[in-house]
């Protein structure tokens, strides 16, 4: 094995809690029974495990998603579109003033394999690191099996709109997706469609709502609807989100059911900038100038809007188009 696949592959044997060590350039991971630990050069940092693969799950899952997924106030990925930054302490300004923090850029296909491989390795039977907390087991102890169906679970993502011919089919109880505890009261009707005649086979509709309380998942946006650029991504939320997203772009938050609390910072520093209650019909844009974390106390609808156009982080950052949608 050269060098560089030594740095990008993890040990072969288990440490004394029976998880795997991984290394990524000049980072480290390790994790014992509660804690997943992150080293580089000039530091070494903890993340309680449960918290750790619900965001190290996402991050994969939405291959890095737009720019930046932070773990935690210190651990996350900038997102290069073909590269990806692993940082410590980058959008922290204690470790900036400090002169801690750390980066290392990675091809996409390297970082990606690495992640898959610690989440792999460090899930335990039992553990869904996609569903809300009650509904899931422990992530602690030591390692435990494993849960590879949960784990290479894919977002679910229509290429036009759900329903439409060849698109992603509706769920229902027979193909595995029950109505979920919280979303009982929502009503399962499908709606009636009335095409103009010579239409009847382009005319398509479903219930978003029926469709939503079937999700098996938690902040884990899934696309119903694409139009060139622009992307529904509804989504069920319950409990935090796992990561504190910092965008390179204006993103919408519609509420759609239920109540989600928003901390929302500064997306260099994490300065505090402001708390958001969303309530049913409430809708935020989201500036491209800070990072936001969710909280729902009870399981929840949110549509999350997405302009996905690979012009806008270069327009942001370059200051053409200003952080928010809006100057009042
Ligand atoms: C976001 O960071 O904007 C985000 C991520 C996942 C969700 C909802 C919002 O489920
Ligand atoms: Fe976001």
């Amino acid at each position: 094995m050269s060098e560089r696949q030594v740095l990008e592959s993890g040990s072969i044997e288990p440490n004394a809690h029976g998880y795997r060590e991984f290394a990524l350039g000049r980072f480290g991971f390790s994790r014992d029974g509660y804690f997943a630990y992150v080293t580089w050069p000039t530091g070494k940092h903890l993340i309680p495990a449960d918290a750790f693969l619900r965001a190290l799950q996402r991050d994969i899952a939405w291959g890095f998603f737009y720019g930046i997924v932070n773990f935690d106030a210190v651990v996350g990925t900038l997102n290069h579109y073909g590269t990806v930054d692993l940082f410590a302490g980058r959008f922290n300004e204690h470790y900036r003033k400090a002169k801690m923090d750390y980066s290392e850029t990675f091809p996409t296909a390297v970082i990606q394999r690495v992640f898959e491989a610690v989440l792999e390795d460090w899930t335990n039977a039992g553990f869904d690191p996609f569903a809300a907390p009650e509904e899931t087991g422990s992530a602690f102890g030591p390692k435990n099996g494993s849960n590879k169906e949960a784990i290479t679970r894919h977002r679910v993502t229509a290429r036009r709109m759900v329903s439409a011919p060849g698109d992603e089919p509706l769920r229902s109880d027979a193909n595995g997706f029950p109505v979920n505890r919280q979303f009982r009261d929502v009503p399962q009707d499908e709606p009636e469609i009335l095409a103009e005649a010579g239409f009847e086979g382009e005319v398509v509709a479903f219930n978003l709502f029926a469709y939503l309380s079937r999700s098996d998942v938690t902040w884990n946006p899934s696309v119903v609807s694409v139009c060139q650029h622009s992307l529904y991504c509804p989504t069920t939320e319950e409990y935090v989100l796992p990561i504190i997203h910092g965008n390179d772009r204006v993103e919408w938050f519609v509420q759609l059911s239920d109540e989600i609390r928003w901390d929302v910072e500064d997306r260099e520093t994490g300065a505090v900038r402001a708390k958001v209650v969303m309530r049913p019909g409430d809708v935020a844009a989201m500036p491209a100038d800070i990072r936001h974390r969710g909280y729902a106390p009870k399981r929840s609808m949110l549509l999350v809007w997405e302009n996905a156009s690979p012009e806008l982080p270069a327009l942001v950052a370059s200051g053409k188009l200003p952080p928010t949608p809006v100057t009042f």
